[in-house]
């Protein structure tokens, strides 16, 4: 069996003695042989995050990547600047992003293009709202975002990490059952298998109020191969929990 993948999103928290601090505490915490570990820096502490880990367990990862190579972007950072700065991950189509930026599905993918390209693991997110499962539309809507990544990544997609992320569920304190988590998850999955061969070793994370508390049972579903961890992530001894819980499972 794979190993699971605990991947923390610090979103715009951190400093550079609160990030240090961080990592010292989760790198003291380790377990012997843990899971697949990553955090998500905000892009400009990437290369610090990449220098205290180097050697290490945990590997960087953004949180965005540019849609373009190089030019003029004003403000914005290419996967090939991240990958110079050691980012091994680059979260794309966080819902915070498709909610706060307008980003769209197509948009989406071509970010996890451009990542790929530069020898980056996106981490494409998707997930419905309140609204959206409510209407019964929760299949639906993640389908479509997941297709637009496939359709424009075709052979590559073997290469990336899915989270779901329910909406309702992030930064909430609602996490989505098991059951619920598993659900969706095996919808990705059976999509995945129609793109690809491999699609038993790509990680479809849960993300979502995943917590110490509720992470193992999460983590036991058949589909749920780690997780994409907000809140929990500030925390050392929360993101440890996470971690062990993987790392058992
Ligand atoms: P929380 O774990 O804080 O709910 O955030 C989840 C998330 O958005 C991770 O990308």
């Amino acid at each position: 069996m794979k190993k699971k993948l605990i991947a923390g999103n610090w979103k715009m928290n951190g400093s550079l003695a609160a990030n240090a601090s961080l990592l010292e505490q989760v790198l003291a915490g380790l377990p012997a042989d843990p899971c697949i570990v990553a955090v998500c820096a905000p892009a400009i502490y990437v290369q610090q995050v990449a220098g205290l880990t180097q050697g290490t367990a945990i590997a960087v990862g953004a949180q965005d990547v540019s849609a373009h190579d190089a030019g003029a972007y004003t403000g914005e950072v290419s996967a090939s600047m991240l990958r110079d700065l050691g980012a091994r991950y680059a979260i794309v189509g966080h819902s915070e992003r498709r909610q706060y930026h307008g980003e769209t599905d197509a948009l989406v993918a071509i970010k996890a293009q451009k990542a790929l390209a530069a020898g980056v693991t996106p981490v494409v997110c998707v997930g419905e709202t309140l609204a959206e499962r409510e209407a019964g539309r929760t299949e639906e809507v993640v389908r479509r975002q997941l297709a637009a990544v496939i359709h424009l990544n075709g052979h590559c997609i073997s290469e990336i990490v899915v989270a779901y992320e329910p909406v309702w569920a992030i930064g909430t304190g609602k996490t989505a059952s098991p059951e619920q988590a598993q659900e969706v998850h095996a919808v990705l999955r059976a999509q995945l298998q129609s793109a690809t061969p491999q699609a038993e070793r790509i990680h479809i994370l849960y993300g979502g109020s995943m917590n110490a508390a509720n992470a193992a049972q999460l983590l036991a579903e058949k589909d749920i191969d780690g997780g994409l961890i907000g809140g929990a992530s500030l925390k050392a001894v929360d993101f440890l929990a996470i971690i062990a819980a993987a790392s058992a499972a």
